[in-house]
């Protein structure tokens, strides 16, 4: 039998963990925009896991999404999302309304700075300041030990983990490792968004990611993605790079490091698709 309790209010949610620290367990957080599926479940799973106590929470935070982009129409399906929250070990779903989450006066934006701008945060401006104000809202509510993020949001996990690092905060950032769909494509609630078709197009993305593990230097590895989606008709190309792991910083095409990460975004249709690779070359 669930024993999940649904909570719509912040102060709730926080005397619900209070009481569970005071008895001495540990408290895992999941935060999600909804519209929940496996990728979710890899989350939920490694949170039931590490701590006694787990959290989960769904918020479309208006914050992060720019003018013109999908906030009214960005998936929500309560009902199936409180189901496949039952069949997990989850505690408490919370639910907070806008409200709950930003009562008026207490609304101090964070700034995600120069890694936020590029990228993610050069095609969606504001993003990544809207994505970190609320994760640090919803860290105080919920107070984790552990928080878990999707390595397929590769740059909303590593501004993430610089904020925690940088406030000197006592919560551990856990990374998952993405999960995919038979066929390779990222499970991600904007998949529901995509016709036949465009799925069909889609599997490029997993494709050309493989091809690029193939490849001796980053340079061949670019080359190889740009070919593949390029040459899928319907897909098109909003930006195709390399990074530094660690620091986020593109890196020269020509570049001889021996680990990059290949990050990529394009548009099937009206769907926006993001997805990445962890790169190793041979010296
Ligand atoms: P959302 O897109 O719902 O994703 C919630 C978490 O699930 C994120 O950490 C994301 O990286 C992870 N995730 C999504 N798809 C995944 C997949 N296929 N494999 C593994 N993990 C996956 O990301 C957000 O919400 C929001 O920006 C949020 C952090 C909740 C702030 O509003």
């Amino acid at each position: 039998m669930s024993g999940l309790t649904i909570v719509t209010s912040s102060a709730q949610m926080s005397d619900i963990v209070a009481r569970w620290k005071s008895q001495g367990e540990s408290v895992a957080f999941v935060p999600t925009m909804g519209s929940l599926h496996e990728g979710h479940g890899a989350l939920i799973q490694r949170a039931t896991e590490l701590a006694d106590r787990v959290v989960v929470s769904i918020f479309v935070n208006p914050l992060q999404f720019g003018k013109g982009e999908d906030f009214d129409s960005y998936p929500r399906d309560r009902e199936a999302d409180e189901a496949f929250v039952r069949n997990s070990a989850v505690d408490v779903l919370f639910m907070p309304s806008v409200d709950e989450v930003y009562p008026s006066g207490q609304e101090t934006t964070v700034s995600a700075g120069p890694v936020g701008e590029r990228f993610e945060g050069a095609s969606r401006p504001g993003h990544f300041d809207g994505v970190l104000t609320v994760v640090k809202r919803l860290f105080a509510i919920v107070s984790p030990d552990f928080a878990l993020f999707g390595r397929k949001d590769a740059q909303q996990l590593f501004l993430v983990e610089s904020m925690v690092r940088s406030e000197g905060s006592p919560i551990t950032i856990v990374p998952i490792d993405t999960v995919r769909a038979p066929d390779g494509l990222a499970l991600s609630s904007r998949n529901t968004n995509l016709s036949a078709d465009e799925r069909a197009r889609a599997r490029v993305i997993p494709e050309a990611l493989n091809e690029a593990e193939a490849t001796p230097t980053l340079s061949a590895a670019l080359a190889a993605v740009r070919q593949r989606l390029h040459a899928t008709p319907g897909v098109v190309i909003d930006y195709v790079a390399g990074v530094d792991p660690d620091t986020y910083r593109e890196l020269d095409e020509g570049s001889l490091a021996s680990e990059a990460t290949l990050i990529l975004a394009v548009r099937v249709g009206n769907t926006r698709l993001i997805d990445n690779r962890r790169l190793h070359f041979p010296q």
